[in-house]
């Protein structure tokens, strides 16, 4: 049984009070500071200001990476790994701030989104990559590369990720695909370990993280977004069959992943 801990309020604050080299993997989605007069967007095929929410509005993104990074390195245990997702609009500072913390930058993982929305502005390519920063403490981290293999229909998983995005399942809007965190977790992490999400938004880290048997920590800053998270997180369940055929079988998970029980939308 997975032990959830949710936390309403800010990252900055609750990351403070967690126990130091608690946590053996940790997601973190934070906001990439691309709402604002300066940015456009495509709304129901019309050129539209981009404003994903005030929390998105940040005045020193720098000096906000270095805060809740450095917190989240001490409560990484020593073996355990951080990945970061973002936009070219904060993650040039979300690597200098990997490098000035001297960690060990493991991979940078690009999702490539093949069915991203088409641009109306015909001055520059399409956006449809995020990228994944992914560190550790040091050269000694966990990394199952058997799953990567596995998952990867048996073969050396790059670090090209083509995964489409979907279908939102709540009105949060930068809900991650539940098969991106599938793969994050199940590669970074072993059942029982405990997975941190400090800026969990809609909660997809924490469903994952239950689905796959694992402890999660989560921490939002919006009321109306912890809400759905809470009961997004309540409602998932476990899945030990899937699980026991992924950490057992020899053959590629990919196709197995259907194995997830189909469920009908659900509304939050
Ligand atoms: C990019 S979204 C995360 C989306 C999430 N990965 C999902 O799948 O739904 C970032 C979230 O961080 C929250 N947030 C922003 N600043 C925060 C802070 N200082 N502390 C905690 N949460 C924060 C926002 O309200 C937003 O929901």
């Amino acid at each position: 049984m997975s032990e959830i801990k949710l936390f309403k309020g800010d990252a900055l604050e609750i990351l403070k009070h967690l126990e130091a080299k608690s946590v053996n993997l940790i997601f973190a989605d934070p906001p990439y500071s691309l709402s604002g007069e300066n940015y456009l967007t495509c709304k129901s095929g019309k050129i539209a200001k981009c404003d994903k929410g005030s929390w998105d509005q940040i005045e020193n993104i720098y000096e906000f990476n270095e805060k809740w990074i450095k917190e989240c390195i001490r409560v990484l245990k020593d073996n355990g790994t951080i990945w970061i997702s973002g936009t070219l609009h904060n993650h040039p500072s979300i690597g200098v701030v990997l490098k000035k913390l001297n960690l060990w930058i493991i991979n940078d993982i690009i999702w490539f989104k093949p069915n991203a929305p088409p641009l109306i502005q015909k001055n520059r390519f399409v956006p449809s990559t995020e990228l994944i920063w992914v560190s550790g403490k040091s050269k000694q981290y966990y990394f199952n590369y058997e799953m990567a293999v596995r998952l990867n229909n048996g073969k050396q998983m790059r670090n090209l990720w083509e995964i489409p995005a979907e279908r939102h399942k709540t009105p949060h809007p930068t809900e991650k695909p539940e098969k991106l965190l599938e793969r994050i977790i199940l590669i970074g992490s072993k059942e029982g370990d405990v997975i941190l999400d400090p800026f969990m938004g809609s909660g997809t880290t924490g469903v994952v993280a239950k689905r796959l048997n694992r402890d999660f920590i989560g921490i939002e800053i919006d009321d109306k977004y912890f809400e759905i998270a809470q009961k997004r997180i309540e409602k998932a369940s476990t899945e030990r069959n899937l699980i026991e055929f992924l950490e057992k079988s020899t053959r590629g998970a990919t196709l197995h992943l259907e194995f997830y029980p189909k469920k009908e939308k659900e509304s939050y």
